[in-house]
């Protein structure tokens, strides 16, 4: 077996119809910062912890490090490039600004793609929603209040009274 044998695949990332030959074994993440010249999705852990490379694949928001780029033959990939449309920020890249929902930055696209995931689908009635089902984006510098809040004023949820709910400021997410 050549283990180097490409398989030609097509992608329509952020918008563009991309072609590509890849090798089997090259996963999404990789092929979205090294061939595609987008490296505003992350490597973190580059094994399915740390969400850092969370990009929308037909909406749905998957860790590219985790799927082979081959996989997603014919597929449609937003990465964190694709989320703004011509000079108007998306909503939550605006609400990540206004929540100052970042220290490094690292974690931001994944959070962000991410957090559109979690919008779409539908299932985060709460802020303990929102913290729980955005779990599985870590985030080192602990801006994990300021992420939850941006994400629940986009989704136009309430914030809990603070002082009624016992609601500690720089409370971590996990
Ligand atoms: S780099 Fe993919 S989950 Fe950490
Ligand atoms: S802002 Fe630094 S890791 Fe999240």
């Amino acid at each position: 077996m050549d283990l180097y044998q490409k398989y030609p695949i097509r992608l329509r990332i952020n918008e563009q119809d991309r072609e590509f030959d890849v090798e089997s074994w090259v996963t999404l993440l990789d092929l979205l910062r090294e061939r595609a010249g987008l490296t505003g999705t992350k490597k973190g852990c580059d094994h399915g912890q740390c969400g850092a490379c969370t990009v929308l694949v037909d909406g749905k928001r998957v860790n590219s490090c985790l799927t082979l780029a081959v996989m997603q033959n014919g597929h449609e990939v937003t990465t964190i490039e694709g989320m703004a449309k011509g000079n108007e920020l998306h909503p939550l890249q605006q609400a990540f600004i206004e929540q100052d929902a970042f220290q490094c930055g690292y974690c931001t696209p994944g959070q962000i793609c991410s957090a559109a995931g979690l919008i779409a689908e539908g299932q985060a009635r709460c802020r303990d929603d929102v913290r729980e089902l955005m779990s599985g984006n870590l985030c080192r510098c602990g801006a994990y209040p300021q992420i939850a809040r941006a994400v629940i004023q986009v989704m136009g949820i309430e914030e809990p009274d603070t002082k009624k709910e016992g609601f500690t400021t720089g409370a971590v997410l996990t």
